[in-house]
């Protein structure tokens, strides 16, 4: 069993502004990783690196066992990517099961495929009932169910999900949570980047935190809280970067 994320001093900068600064990661199969910062902590950016989307500055990765530089296809077909933003506004005019059966082809789910899996997927979240329904006519926490089984829909062995429960009300999170938790009980990895962290205690085997784009910590919630006689999170980030998550950065 090898690393499913397997990063070596991955850095990107946009002209002088370094967004992401040698961060290494290692990930291991089934496991539930957290990426932990603030706004503008570099998360996302980091996120699109591993899933091919954004060519590094410089340092490797390995994702699903190929370099997302020389392979990007490979990886492609090997991990599902949930983005941070809402769907765009075309797909409101779509059912749910439009627009999983569109993904579906873009992910190149087989033709024959395609209705028993997005049937499948829609169960899976919850959302066989609301299938026939727009998408426009969805809550939030709707939505982000759909995209979150949209990315679902090649059976990735690998789950990117950039802020999965931004914006829901606690029940739809923990909904959230709950499909994230049995995906990986049934074997898939998963990584999630998150400012929330409540989310990441909750959700994570272990987890990164980031500032700036490098890491000041890293480890499982436990052993993170227990190595500076914390009981939070919250503390722990505060410990480690001198500032609050909500706040700010300098
Ligand atoms: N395409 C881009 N061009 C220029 N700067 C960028 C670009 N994408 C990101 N950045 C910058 O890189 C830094 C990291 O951004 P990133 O989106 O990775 O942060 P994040 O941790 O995902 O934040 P959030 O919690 O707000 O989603 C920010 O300073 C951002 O302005
Ligand atoms: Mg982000």
């Amino acid at each position: 069993m090898g690393w499913i994320i397997d990063a070596d001093k991955l850095s990107r900068a946009f002209g002088d502004h370094v967004a992401v600064d040698a961060l290494t990661l290692a990930i291991a199969q089934g496991e539930i990783f957290g990426l932990l910062g603030p706004n503008g902590a570099g998360k996302t950016t980091t996120i699109r690196m591993l899933a091919t989307l954004l060519p590094p500055t410089s340092g490797t990765a390995r994702v699903c066992g190929f370099d997302v530089t020389r392979s990007a296809g490979k990886v492609r077909r090997r991990i599902g990517y949930v983005m941070q933003q809402v769907s765009p506004m075309g797909s409101y005019m779509l059912t749910g099961r439009e627009k999983a059966e569109i993904e579906a082809a873009l992910y190149h789910v087989p033709r024959r495929r395609v209705k028993t899996r997005v049937n499948e997927v829609l169960e899976l979240v919850g959302l066989a009932e609301h299938a026939d329904r727009l998408v426009q006519e969805y809550s939030g926490g709707m939505q982000k169910r759909l995209d979150l089984a949209c990315g679902l829909l090649h059976q990735p062995d690998l789950l990117i999900l950039d802020e999965p429960t931004l914006g829901l009300d606690v029940q739809s999170r923990h909904h959230v949570w709950e499909h994230v938790r049995w995906l990986c009980d049934e074997g898939m990895s998963v990584l999630l980047a998150t400012n929330y962290l409540d989310e990441a205690d909750r959700l994570c085997d272990r987890l990164t935190i980031i500032d700036h784009g490098r890491e000041v910590a890293g480890g499982t919630p436990e052993g993170l809280k227990a190595e500076l006689g914390v009981g939070t999170l919250d503390e722990v980030f505060l410990r480690h970067t001198g500032h609050a998550l909500r706040e700010e950065p300098p």
